[in-house]
């Protein structure tokens, strides 16, 4: 079985693309196609030592689900069950999508709200990311100076995309021991 998990909720697509890239820049067996956090149970997270986790965030700042019209049921629906559950030993990085010039004071909230989930849930999160290169006003996803996890603007700098994945995605490689 693979080492690392990705699971993902999406309501575009965007965030899926996105795990997508991911899962390619390692290009390692040892890390599992990307799932729709819709379709997962607890249990199949629970089954990696190693998870990456990624979100948008959509209606004020909320995680997908919760408050907002989406197509998609998602990290809301989710969130109980990860709030009971025991991450302890697990390694978890995070990466959240936004739109900086449309939604430039809720920046990238949902991945704030995830990663405040997994930590108390007892993870260790890793794969924090300079806040460098993105002008918004605030960021509920801030840590100091950086964001607890890859920050991916799809609608404003896609052209980015690519080599922060690939930046982001090295510095994983040792924290999962690939
Ligand atoms: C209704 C709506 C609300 C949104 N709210 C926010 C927000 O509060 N903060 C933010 O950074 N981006 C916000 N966005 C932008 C999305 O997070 C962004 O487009 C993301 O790439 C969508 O990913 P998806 O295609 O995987 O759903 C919002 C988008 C929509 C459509």
């Amino acid at each position: 079985m693979a080492k690392v998990g990705i699971f993902f909720g999406s309501d575009t697509g965007k965030t899926r693309k996105v795990a997508k890239l991911i899962q390619d820049a390692f290009a390692s067996d040892d890390v599992a196609a990307p799932v729709n956090i819709n379709k997962a149970s607890i249990d199949d997270l629970l089954a990696y030592d190693y998870l990456i986790l990624g979100t948008p965030t959509l209606g004020d700042g909320a995680l997908p689900g919760l408050d907002c019209d989406c197509q998609a049921e998602s990290w809301a629906e989710f969130v109980p069950e990860l709030e009971s559950a025991d991450l302890a030993g697990k390694k978890v990085a995070l990466f959240g999508l936004g739109d900086q010039t449309s939604y430039g004071n809720a920046f990238v909230d949902a991945l704030g709200e995830l990663y405040d989930v997994v930590s108390e849930a007892g993870a260790s999160v890793v794969g924090f990311w300079p806040n460098e290169g993105y002008e918004f006003n605030s960021s509920n996803a801030l840590d100091g100076d950086d964001f607890v996890g890859l920050v991916i603007d799809q609608d404003n700098q896609s052209s980015l995309t690519p080599e922060r994945v690939k930046t982001w995605v090295a510095s994983l490689k040792s924290e999962f021991a690939l």
